[in-house]
């Protein structure tokens, strides 16, 4: 099979297109005919080694966390999915086997679900790991609830306009920052209001809409918007930041946070992850929940695709096309 590989960490100029032999499903796994393959920054943080701690590399190593394709076989032991059944994961790389880059991934059955109806290959590709963040991040570590207020710091990122979205629709009030380019994208995802992060003071801005602080703040950026993060809270709120894995990014400061009567925690997508999967597929199927602005590229071109993602200024989620059309 075709895939891009990589046989040390470094840039990404270590991406290289290979020949893997095809993968055989193991008990439990699904074997999926991969169509698109979704760049996370995980991708490029684990391309250069910053994801060491977490998983084992063995190379040749094929990269990719998300991917949307056909079921092409399925091992041992696993019902529910039959041969050409639409699916979409996040794939096992975070286990140390490979990832979505490849036109073939093997995937444990409980992280496998159906596309959500109206999805494209694409639309569908760019949605587990930033969408299984987000609802980790409110749901399973921030327990938010109906009518609690917001923050998402970052609300224009992939993370962050799943979490405006799932925030809304699970009937809070959102408010979220962002650059100037994207305050109406983010009004029409159902934020109050959206903060020019460049050109508005933060504070001010919160204060004006929650004078009392918000209860949750979710931190989908790291170092530049954690340290104001606390100051944000009302009495007991909580903040929560999504683990970036960046070099110098310390996350919350919990002592400080705690000594003030506030929470803290750091988040992070949990394996395996088909049952958050399948809620977070539910809500786009209804049209509650849009996936993010796309841009596709060749999976030739992914060198080209984890530089622009790496160097900040790409304006859509980049999906690398694996095979055919949409
Ligand atoms: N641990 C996990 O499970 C997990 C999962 C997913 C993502 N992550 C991490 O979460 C982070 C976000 O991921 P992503 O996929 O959402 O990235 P992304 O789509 O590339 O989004 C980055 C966004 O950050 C915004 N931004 C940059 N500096 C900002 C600031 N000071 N204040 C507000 N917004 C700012 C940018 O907005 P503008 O373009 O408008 O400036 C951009 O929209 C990454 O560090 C990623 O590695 C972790």
């Amino acid at each position: 099979m075709r895939a891009v590989v990589i046989d040390r960490v470094g840039g990404s100029e270590v991406l290289q297109l290979s020949t893997l032999e095809k993968p055989l499903p193991g008990p439990g796994e699904v074997l999926v005919k991969v169509h698109s393959a979704g760049v996370n920054p995980a991708d490029w943080k684990c391309r250069q080694g910053n994801l060491a701690q977490f998983l084992s590399y063995r190379f040749p190593f094929v990269l990719g966390f998300d991917l949307a394709g056909v079921v092409e076989a399925v091992g041992e032991g696993v019902e529910g999915f039959a041969v050409g059944m639409k699916v979409f994961a996040q794939s096992d790389v975070g286990a140390g086997k490979w990832g979505s880059y490849a036109e073939y991934a093997c995937v444990r059955h409980d992280s496998v679900v159906p596309m959500p109806a109206g999805l494209g290959f694409t639309e569908a590709a760019a949605v587990p790991t930033p969408a299984l963040a987000a609802w980790a991040g409110l749901f399973d570590d921030g327990a938010l609830k109906k009518g609690q207020k917001v923050l998402v710091h970052g609300g224009a990122g992939a993370v962050g306009m799943f979490a405006i979205q799932f925030a809304k629709a699970a009937g809070a009030e959102v408010i979220a920052t962002c650059g100037a380019d994207n305050l109406d994208y983010l009004k029409l995802l159902g934020c109050a209001q959206a903060i020019d992060y460049r050109a508005q003071d933060i504070g001010q801005a919160v204060q004006a809409w929650s004078p009392g602080g918000v209860d949750l703040v979710l931190d989908c950026v790291g170092s530049s918007s954690l340290p104001g993060a606390l100051d944000l809270l009302s009495p007991g709120g909580m903040l929560v930041a999504i683990l970036t894995l960046v070099e110098g990014d310390a996350g919350p400061d919990h002592a400080a946070a705690a000594s003030r009567g506030l929470r803290t925690a750091v988040t992070y997508s949990k394996m395996p992850s088909g049952g958050n999967l399948g809620k977070i597929a539910a809500l786009l199927a209804d049209g509650k929940v849009r996936p993010p602005r796309t841009e596709t590229m060749p999976l030739a071109q992914v060198a080209a695709a984890h530089d622009l993602l790496q160097s900040g200024r790409a304006k859509r989620k980049l999906v690398l096309q694996v095979a055919g059309d949409d």
